[in-house]
């Protein structure tokens, strides 16, 4: 790209970037490509429109985790399921203006900060809205103010932070010199947010529906187990010497499968087979934590010598005809039927392991041709009634109940 010095400069007071050094300020229109653009606006271009393309040419490697994560793909254009909850409660993510009942949509304060933030609703009118919770979502927090307002209600996503729009935020520990700056931009040790859970809690504490019903409570579930409480070390480790970006939840069996423990313990009695499985939450909030479709259910099946299938504890889905292996947040109205997140009016149930807890299941069957027990745990992102509404091929995944813990019992 060529930009006339001239033009460089100005970007460079614009920015917000400071005394840079003459090494970067020779590649600056490298490292800058997409802000530059930006330049041609007549005003300084504050942190919170700086894309995460900007920070990618230093910061490859967490900018490819950070890609790969739902925190880069939360907005209603890129996530199919908020995206399909966004545009039937609220409206067209790509039209300005849209409210709900007068007010600004509240989804997009955690789920589009940076638009939030400009008090927008058309998500491509500039690309660090489509972003999500973007580099500088994070890295401007500058103060976590809280989600509880003294006089009731809540204060959601960036509502409940302070952010400083001309000094990056960050740790302030990977480096020793008290005085150490960013090449770039100005920049603030903020350990007290960077080191603890408050970056997490202004988005995950806790969201009501209109009607007053929890729906997601990840901050209310940890402070009720009193447990080590620190997100960023189970979710922000540190991996060969960097701190990882990907941060993994739902959308990873593999970091959901690190959250349970199963095993099985199977008597003999008479001709009866007394199985015990035992399943433990390892985790300081529930498992499964999150949004409220969220759900884990167990099947266990026997197998004759032969490896044929000869009794199983569910024949259909334990949502219906074994209820007691089913983890779920039940939502529904007052006559007690299921209802959607944003119409519910009351919990009808709450069976997810609740932190640390370890419950279990018990099962007595006929011993017959049994050798051998397995049970499988697994692990589903919707509640099957939900599933249809994401039939296309390109949404398989989603669908998808997955595998995430096994164990077997060998009878003789
Ligand atoms: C969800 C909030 C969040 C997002 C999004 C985020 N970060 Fe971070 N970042 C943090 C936190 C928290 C830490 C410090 C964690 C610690 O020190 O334990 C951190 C640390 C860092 C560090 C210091 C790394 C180290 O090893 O000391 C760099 C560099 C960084 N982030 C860059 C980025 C870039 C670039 C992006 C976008 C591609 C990004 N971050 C997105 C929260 C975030
Ligand atoms: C010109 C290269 C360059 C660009 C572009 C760049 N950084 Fe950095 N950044 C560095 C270097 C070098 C360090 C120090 C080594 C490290 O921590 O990786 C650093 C450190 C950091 C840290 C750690 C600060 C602390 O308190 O420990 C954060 C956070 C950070 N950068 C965020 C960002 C974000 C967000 C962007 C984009 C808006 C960005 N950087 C763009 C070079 C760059
Ligand atoms: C500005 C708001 C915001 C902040 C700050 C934030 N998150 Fe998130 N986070 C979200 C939103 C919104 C989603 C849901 C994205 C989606 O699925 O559409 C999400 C998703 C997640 C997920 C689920 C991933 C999955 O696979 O479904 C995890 C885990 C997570 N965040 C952890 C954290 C942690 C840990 C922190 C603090 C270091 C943090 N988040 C900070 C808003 C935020
Ligand atoms: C001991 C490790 C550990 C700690 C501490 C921890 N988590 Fe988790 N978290 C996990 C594991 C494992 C999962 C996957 C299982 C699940 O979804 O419950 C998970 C899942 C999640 C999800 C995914 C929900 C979804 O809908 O996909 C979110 C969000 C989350 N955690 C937020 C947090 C926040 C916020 C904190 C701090 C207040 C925190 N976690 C502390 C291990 C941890
Ligand atoms: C307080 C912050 C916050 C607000 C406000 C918020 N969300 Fe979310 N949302 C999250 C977080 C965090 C997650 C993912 C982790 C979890 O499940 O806790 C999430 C996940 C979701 C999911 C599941 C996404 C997936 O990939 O499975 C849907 C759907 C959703 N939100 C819809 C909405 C809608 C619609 C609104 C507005 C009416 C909204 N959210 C408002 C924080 C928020």
């Amino acid at each position: 790209m060529s930009v006339p010095f001239f033009a460089l400069s100005i970007g460079v007071t614009m920015l917000n970037i400071k005394n840079i050094s003459p090494f970067y300020a020779l590649f600056l229109p490298f490292f800058l490509n997409n802000a530059i653009g930006l330049v041609s606006a007549t005003d300084k271009v504050p942190l919170h429109h700086v894309s995460a393309k900007d920070c990618k040419t230093c910061h490859e490697e967490i900018y490819s985790q950070w890609k790969g994560s739902m925190h880069a793909n939360s907005t209603a254009l890129k996530d199919p399921i908020h995206g399909t909850f966004y545009k039937a409660v609220i409206g067209d993510p790509k039209e300005e203006g849209i409210n709900k009942n007068g007010k600004y949509p509240v989804c997009l304060q955690c789920h589009a900060p940076a638009a939030a933030i400009d008090g927008k609703t058309d998500l491509t009118s500039m690309e660090v809205y489509n972003e999500g919770i973007n580099c500088v979502a994070c890295h401007t927090i500058s103060k976590f103010i809280g989600t509880k307002k003294a006089e009731g209600g809540l204060r959601l996503g960036t509502q409940a932070y302070e952010f400083s729009d001309s000094s990056l935020q960050g740790p302030g520990t990977n480096h020793t010199e008290a005085d150490w700056q960013h090449p770039l931009f100005e920049n603030s040790a903020n350990p007290d947010v960077f080191k603890t859970s408050a970056i997490c809690m202004g988005c995950h504490d806790q969201r009501k529906n209109s009607n007053k019903v929890a729906l997601c409570q990840t901050g209310d579930e940890i402070a009720s187990s009193g447990g080590s409480n620190n997100c960023l070390s189970c979710h922000m480790p540190v991996v060969n010497g960097k701190i990882d970006h990907s941060l993994l939840g739902g959308h990873s069996a593999k970091m959901v499968s690190k959250g349970l423990l199963m095993t099985m313990a199977t008597t003999k009695e008479n001709k009866k087979l007394n199985v015990t499985l035992k399943l433990t939450n390892q985790l300081p909030h529930s498992f499964p934590t999150g949004a409220p479709f969220r759900n884990v259910y167990v099947k266990i099946t026997g197998y004759d010598k032969n490896g044929k299938e000869v009794w199983t504890s569910s024949q259909s889905h334990p949502l219906k005809d074994d209820k007691k292996a089913m983890f779920m947040y039940s939502l529904g109205d007052e006559e007690g039927n299921p209802a959607p997140p944003p119409k519910a009016t009351k919990v009808l149930g709450d069976t997810r392991l609740k932190p640390h807890e370890t419950r279990k299941l018990l099962y007595s069957l006929p011993k017959k041709k049994i050798t051998k027990l397995r049970a499988v745990a697994y692990y589903d992102l919707l509640l099957p009634p939900m599933k249809n509404k994401f039939s296309e091929p390109e949404h398989k995944d989603l669908v998808t109940s997955k595998v995430i813990a096994v164990t077997e019992n060998i009878i003789n």
